[in-house]
């Protein structure tokens, strides 16, 4: 079994959309789904039009009361079970301050869970607290969902010595797969230049012994779609909402990319074009590549001291500017509104 922890402690970047319709995508390619819903706010399971009623056990009772998980998964679609969460788990971040080995609570509970599965997909909550300690310990493999934006790579250094620190002390075989890019924008210059930073920062890491030394930028952007945002509220996929929709077709491509492990192969050059660039390339060329496409390129290797690395330098910087809010760009808001509603 495949088993993937979403992370990224931003909120508002992309994990439970992505786990929520990777998981179904994953699904309908025949693939027996096990999602975990581990953030508080329970966003995974109305996702799924679950809901934890009052009496009902969930993902707290198999933390804190050693309920098994067969007694708490529903089996929400074909080849789906969810295990669902609601605001009760925000409780274990002090509930277990003095529980010994409250890390591996889940890597525990699902050893013993029955159930086969081909894929587990963890919807992380956007913290690094004791929740996220136990999917890194119950992954082998972290996707980053990535907010290709001005603060997009904030926090990452956080994150990935948190991951090397899980690594070294609880967890050797986890490592870290790939980040996605959502609600991308490629068109814009900026995203271009944020994409650019981190390929360069993972190209540096090829050959050391990082938990992301064979980590890549998912091929599969997710572009902002307007549908991805409605099928949550009305608790379903987007494969029941819009079948059609960019979002659908972007997570049956991402599922693929991961599923083939296309995104863990290494690649012989260092510079290898992302599907974005080679996209570019062979699209006719409108009046905002024209300017931009070049722009970027230039605007980029004129930096000495890429984003990426000042943001994995100093972690502290970082997350004093993480705090300043995860606004998007009006630029790139107005760029995108005709692509968003396809
Ligand atoms: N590709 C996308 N296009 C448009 N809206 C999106 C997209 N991905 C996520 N959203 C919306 O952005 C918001 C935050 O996404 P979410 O997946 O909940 O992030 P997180 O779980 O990281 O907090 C949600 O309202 C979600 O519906
Ligand atoms: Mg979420």
């Amino acid at each position: 079994m495949r088993k993937i922890a979403v992370i990224n402690q931003k909120g508002g970047v992309g994990k439970t959309t992505t786990t929520a319709n990777l998981g179904a995508a994953m699904a309908r390619a025949g693939k027996r789904v096990l999602l975990i819903d581990f953030d508080p706010q329970g966003h995974l399971t109305l996702h799924y039009g679950a809901e934890v009623a009052p009496d009902q056990p969930s993902v707290y009772d198999v933390l804190t009361a050693s309920i098994p998980i067969a007694d708490v998964a529903l089996s929400v679609r074909e080849n789906v079970t969810l295990v669902p969460a609601d605001v009760d788990l925000a409780g274990v971040e002090t509930e277990l301050v003095s529980v010994t080995g409250r890390e591996v609570l889940l890597r525990e509970a699902l050893d013993l869970f029955e159930g086969s599965y081909d894929v587990m997909l963890i919807d992380c909550p956007p913290s690094l607290g004791i929740l996220t300690i136990n999917a890194l310990v119950a992954a082998e493999e972290v996707l980053i969902p990535l907010q290709a934006h001005f603060f997009g790579l904030q926090g990452l250094s956080k994150l990935l010595e948190t991951v090397t620190l899980v690594r070294q002390r609880i967890n050797p075989n986890l490592t870290v797969t790939g980040i996605a890019l959502c609600m991308h924008e490629s068109a814009t210059r900026l995203a271009g230049e944020v994409v650019e930073d981190l390929q360069n920062f993972l190209e540096s890491s090829r050959g050391t012994s990082n938990a992301w030394a064979n980590a890549r930028i998912c091929k599969t952007s997710i572009r902002r779609n307007i549908k991805l945002a409605e099928s949550c509220s009305f608790g379903q996929t987007v494969f029941d909402y819009a079948p059609k929709s960019n979002g659908a077709v972007d997570y049956t491509r991402l599922a693929t990319e991961i599923l083939e492990d296309i995104i863990i192969t290494p690649v012989s050059s260092p510079t290898a074009p992302t599907r974005d660039a080679t996209e570019a390339k062979a699209r006719p060329k409108t009046k905002t590549d024209a300017v931009e496409v070049p722009s970027v390129a230039q605007a980029s290797h004129a930096r000495k001291a890429s984003r990426a690395t000042e943001a994995l330098r100093e972690p502290k910087v970082a997350s004093a500017v993480e705090a300043a809010g995860t606004a998007d760009t009006p630029e790139s808001a107005r760029s995108d509104a005709a692509a968003a509603s396809a």
